[in-house]
């Protein structure tokens, strides 16, 4: 009965491509205990080292002091306490839109966001690279989807200027790409979605907190458009968990009212909401934080480029590329035998061949430890291209 898994896991195998979750300890931000020995974590989405922040914890705990554990809920029926509207009145200002809504996940915010918006008969044009969140979201929309070459605005327009009888368009793009730490071309996205009467889905999960002084892809390039509707995700740099969606009070009606992933799902728990809360409020009143990330991108960035490793100074997200399965695995194995977690991220996640050390730095790493990175690195077989 089981055969085809047990072939299917056993092909996997074969080619280096088999996973499975380990169980780190977290001690602090960028610290994690595993089988008894401690690891600096090279590797983790926390780019603002917020999990740990004292304000974000104890935020969390006052939620459940007051509000319980659970929602018991979906926000339609009986889930929604006062702190979503705290959140969502908060996520609106510093996102700089309208109005804001959360969903459990930033996995649900794009499948509940593309899915309500996107109908059969119209057209999304979506990056080569985007993440499977938005993958997914359009194939649910039963809409036709067009994959264009990643950030390539030249190829883009051409593909836009077919004609359309009925339906619209949607360009729809990860705003910081998660796995190469590059960004979306977001001025020129908005002059094609003018141009050609588009709507434009940007998916802020690693620019939050990241870029444009936290508040995101729009934000970085000063793009102000209400064709532009921003999904994003609490689990990255603001510490927690939980997605949302920001846009115009109309789109937002609409997704209450339309989006199933929104609609049958039970509400976050106060937990969530309070850490989300705290981590905004941080964002806000402590530049430092900010400014420590931006600080150590900008050294890894420097050390990188002296190693000869191409990488951009503006996201913490730095793709070492080993190229094979079984290379990118044993440049993982050699790095945690130094004591450090850098996860072997290999095909279907990236492409064939370009499996990769996804180097990701953090508010909360000393300069020493970057330093002790460096020196790591400085002995693997990496592709340099420089
Ligand atoms: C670009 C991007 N979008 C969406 C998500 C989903 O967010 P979450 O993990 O909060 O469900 C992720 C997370 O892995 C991501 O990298």
């Amino acid at each position: 009965m089981f055969n085809r898994y047990a072939k299917a896991l056993t092909l996997r195998q074969e080619e280096s491509q088999l996973r499975s979750p380990r169980t780190y300890t977290p001690i602090d931000a960028t610290h994690v205990m595993y089988e008894g020995s401690t690891y600096l974590m090279m590797a983790s989405n926390n780019y603002l080292g917020l999990t740990h922040h004292p304000h974000v914890k104890e935020r969390s705990l006052q939620a459940i002091q007051q509000y319980g554990t659970g929602s018991g809920g979906a926000r339609l029926t009986s889930g929604s306490f006062p702190l979503f509207q705290e959140l969502e009145a908060r996520l609106a200002q510093w996102k700089e839109c309208e109005k804001a809504l959360t969903f459990t996940a930033g996995f649900m915010a794009n499948l509940g966001t593309i899915s309500a918006l996107v109908n059969k008969g119209d057209i999304i044009f979506s990056d080569e690279l985007n993440h499977a969140s938005l993958i997914d979201g359009c194939r649910l929309s039963g809409a036709k989807v067009q994959v264009y070459p990643h950030r390539d605005v030249h190829a883009l327009e051409p593909l836009l200027a077919e004609p359309m009888h009925y339906g619209m368009r949607f360009i729809i793009t990860d705003g910081v790409f998660s796995m190469d730490g590059d960004i979306a071309p977001l001025p020129e996205l908005l002059e094609l979605a003018e141009r050609y009467d588009a709507l434009l889905i940007v998916d802020d999960a690693h620019a939050t907190g990241v870029i444009g002084e936290g508040r995101g892809t729009a934000h970085h390039f000063h793009c102000e458009s209400p064709r532009i509707i921003t999904t994003g995700t609490m689990s990255k740099a603001l510490g927690s968990i939980g997605g949302y969606v920001c846009g115009s009070q109309t789109i937002i009606d609409y997704i209450i009212n339309h989006s199933r992933p929104f609609i049958f799902a039970t509400a976050l728990s106060p937990a969530d909401i309070g850490a989300s809360l705290g981590a905004l409020e941080v964002l806000a009143q402590e530049p430092r934080v900010y400014q420590n990330l931006r600080s150590n991108t900008e050294y890894m960035h420097k050390a990188l480029h002296s190693l000869g490793i191409p990488s951009s100074d503006e996201t913490p997200i730095f793709p070492i590329i080993i190229g094979s399965n079984e290379g990118t695995l044993e440049a993982s194995r050699l790095c945690e035998q130094e004591g450090i977690i850098l996860s072997a991220i290999r095909p279907p996640t990236v492409p064939i061949n370009t499996g990769r050390l996804r180097l990701t730095v953090t508010a909360s790493h000393t300069k020493a430890e970057l330093q002790k990175v460096i020196q790591v690195l400085q002995r693997l077989p990496i592709q340099k291209t420089l």
